[in-house]
């Protein structure tokens, strides 16, 4: 049976104390059951972070970084780089989020660097990609997909240390989620680009996750399409109840 990941972005949102007893339910759950073939992926802001490494030694939980530095180390005040989020066992870290691009204006050679400098540090990175709302008004979602897988995995040796997230920029925070048979299009496109670039045993391992208003109510659906392998969850991720009912559905997908 495929693995299903669901990843939590909690984006900027949570106190110290809220962050605390969500994991703290959280850990009572993951405790008490099993999950098999569900991986569980909390992806807190940085200064949370040692809180769910810590709980990741001990329970079936991976721990995931937000953002990280294009730079390897030295003067750039505020900065985070792969190798301080490696000394504290972080396992995967959001790359190339549409936030990061259209907010903070991240371009794909950036992404590019942050992805080289998380490969060096063994951390992989959820690469994220997805179409804005007139691109695809325009018919250009597949292009706009696979320039940005091009542009960011530019030069970069993939052994399957990567995850790919399709998240349409119009459904990211806004309710709208695009149909299971509408993200599975995109999925199997990148799958395809996967296959001719690296091959099928690498195309093969390589989760894709969609992004984009999940929630409880629209997951199992999603998870039913060949090509999707879990969910990078915002909005849906932040109340435990949620976050909670959502491995349970993935847990119990036949
Ligand atoms: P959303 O966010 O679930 O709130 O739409 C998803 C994301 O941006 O990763």
């Amino acid at each position: 049976m495929r693995k299903i990941y669901l990843a939590g972005n909690w984006k900027m949102n949570k106190t110290f104390q809220e962050a605390d007893d969500f994991l703290y339910e959280l850990g009572e759950y993951l405790e008490e059951k099993t999950l098999r073939n569900v991986e569980a992926i909390i992806c807190p802001p940085f200064p949370y972070l040692e809180l769910v490494t810590d709980m990741a030694e001990e329970l079936p939980l991976s721990c995931g970084a937000q953002n990280v530095s294009e730079y390897k180390s030295g003067a750039y005040t505020g900065e985070i780089s792969a190798e301080m989020l490696s000394s504290m066992e972080v396992e995967y870290c959001i790359t190339g989020h549409s936030e990061r691009r259209n907010i903070f204006g991240e371009s794909n050679s950036v992404v590019n660097a942050k992805i080289k400098q998380l490969q060096e540090h063994f951390i992989i990175p959820i690469l994220c990609i997805g179409e804005k709302l007139e691109e695809r008004d325009a018919g250009k979602t597949d292009e706009v997909v696979l320039s940005q897988l091009q542009g960011s995995l530019k030069d970069i040796k993939i052994d399957g240390n990567l995850f790919i997230a399709y998240e349409p920029v119009w459904a990211i925070g806004t309710g709208k989620t695009a149909t299971p048979q509408q993200a599975q299009e995109v999925h199997k496109l990148i799958r395809e680009w996967l296959r001719e670039n690296y091959g099928e045993d690498v195309a093969a391992d390589i989760p894709i996750l969609y992004g984009g208003s999940v929630k409880p109510g629209n997951l199992k659906e999603l998870l039913r399409e060949a090509d999707i392998d879990g969910g990078l969850i915002g909005g849906a991720s932040l109340e435990i109840e949620g976050y909670i009912k959502m491995l349970e559905i993935a847990g119990n997908l036949k």
